[in-house]
Order: C-alpha cells, then structure tokens, then sequence
C-alpha cells in the first residue's frame, strides 16, 4: 500500500477498517464539546462503555453478600480469575493452562525478576529500554539492590540516537552484544508506554542464542522436561530407562542441548546447568 499524507486518504482507510464500529463502544473525554482525538491507546485506553455496569455489578454483589460474595452463584469472586483465562489465551497467544490471572504489573515483574535474575561473578547486569515506565524502572532499581549491585553501574539503558525518538532494533541488538559478557538479564517492554514504539522481541529474545525457531523450539522442551525430571539423581538423558521424547526427537535434542549447553558454559551460566542437571 502507498501511504498519502491526506484527510482523504485517511477517510478512505477509515472507510475500509473493519473494526471501526467498536469506536462506538467507548466513551470519549471531551474537548472544545467535540470527542477528543485520543492517541493514548498504548497507554491507558478509554473507558468502555459497558465498564461501568460491570464494576456496579460486583459492588452491589458485595453490598448484598459482603464476604460471601467468594462464594455466592452471582458473585462467585473466588474463580473469577478463571473465567479470563480462555479469552486471555486468545489475546496472549498462550494456552489457557500457560495464564493465571493475578496481582498488579510491578508485583508480577517483581515476581518475574526473583526467577530469571541470577547475578553470578561477573555477569550481574541488566539491559533494558531508556525511558521505560518509571514503576519498571524501579522495579529493576530495587532487584539490582536487592541483590548488592550499585544501580548506576549494575542497569544499562539504551536510548535512541540523537535526533531520533525510537529505538533501532540493530542498536538494541549490538548493545547486547557489545555488553554480552557482563549481562546476567535483558529486560524489554513489548511496547514503549510513551512513544507507542514496538519491539523486535523476537529479534531481542533470539539475540543471546543463534538458534533456529525449530531448534529453539526443542531447546525449550528439552528445559521444560528436564526441569521437570522427577528422577533424583537425575540420570543423563541418554541413560534414562524412561524416555520422555520420541525416539526420532532424541539425538536433534542431544545436539541442541550440546551446542546451548557449550554456549551457557562459555557465558559464565554455570548456575543454568546445575540447575538442569542436578
Ligand atoms: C506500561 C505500564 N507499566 C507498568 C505499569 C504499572 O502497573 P501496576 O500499577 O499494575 O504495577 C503501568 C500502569 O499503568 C503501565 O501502564
């Protein structure tokens, strides 16, 4: 498609755009009487329309049961959270038994961070988006904290280039390279909350590992099930009197284990492979 900088243009798009009746299901601020042109969408969205009778609903279920509502056939506030998780594996593009619905953004980040954040010797920084949400920002000041660094030194930020109001997914992917030896974490938003920018996160995510999708697709498995070994020792795969893969599956996971497993080694990740072998 070419784009034409014109009202006409733009009409015509809007014309075409298959979703344009949902405008009608939110409500506007209004400007000078008129609805406001709303570019914050990114951010926090407008307010649906039917919001309202949906929060006066649980209040007045709260009003008329008061603490049985967790229980009670209308209100039954103890599965709420499982009633999101269908139309949620739609939107996430996860499965319905991958989501569970449950406290606030920076308690989940938090949450995120006490798994996947593992500083070791030299590897204890974290790189992330310049300008991210200030709330991200010290959720990340904190765990840096939390575990001895100085934040100054400990978190690299990447800002876009002089001039320029976004990121380039190049400079991200140098960044990590450039500062790969000291880096224990990379942490991106999907979508910058200010500039609406976003990421690359396939690219972002690839960038530590060169891996195939189909190879990166069974290096996961393969961590999945061997985290997941309820054998104590856990034995060497290839000794194992019960497989967990087929036997087709088993020597393309042997080599993908060898080649990550080499790379983990030389990147200081020791604690990973302790952590899957033992
Ligand atoms: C982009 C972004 N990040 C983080 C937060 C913080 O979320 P919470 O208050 O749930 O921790 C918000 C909240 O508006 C947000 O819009």
């Amino acid at each position: 498609m070419i784009y034409h900088d014109t009202l006409e243009f733009a009409n015509d798009l809007d014309a075409q755009d298959e979703l344009k009746n949902f405008r009608n299901e939110f409500l506007f601020p209004q400007h000078d009487g008129k609805d406001a042109i709303y570019l914050c969408g990114n951010s926090l969205g407008l307010q649906p329309k039917s919001v309202q009778q949906y929060v006066q609903a649980q209040l007045s279920n709260w009003q008329e049961h008061g603490v049985e509502g967790w229980f009670h056939p209308e209100a039954k506030w103890l599965e709420y959270h499982l009633q999101l998780k269908e139309p949620l594996s739609k939107i996430l593009g996860a499965k319905t038994e991958e989501i569970t619905v449950m406290n606030s953004l920076t308690v989940n980040l938090h949450l995120l961070l006490v798994s996947f954040y593992k500083p070791i010797n030299n590897k204890y920084k974290i790189l992330m988006e310049g300008g991210a949400f200030p709330s991200d920002q010290y959720a990340i000041e904190s765990q840096v904290k939390f575990h001895g660094f100085d934040p100054k030194d400990a978190i690299i930020e990447v800002f876009p280039r002089e001039g320029e109001y976004t990121l380039r997914t190049e400079d991200i992917l140098s960044a990590i390279e450039n500062n790969a030896d000291e880096l224990a974490l990379v942490m991106f938003s999907g979508l910058n909350y200010y500039t609406g920018q976003v990421f690359d996160m396939k690219a972002i995510a690839g960038q530590h590992l060169c891996l195939c999708p189909q190879c990166t697709k069974l290096l996961h498995h393969a961590f999945v099930k061997r985290t997941a070994c309820p054998r104590d020792p856990k034995p060497q795969c290839k000794d194992c009197p019960t497989h967990c893969y087929a036997k087709v599956y088993r020597e393309q996971i042997r080599e993908v284990m060898r080649f990550s497993g080499m790379r983990l080694l030389l990147r200081g990740r020791i604690d990973y492979l302790f952590h899957l072998f033992f």
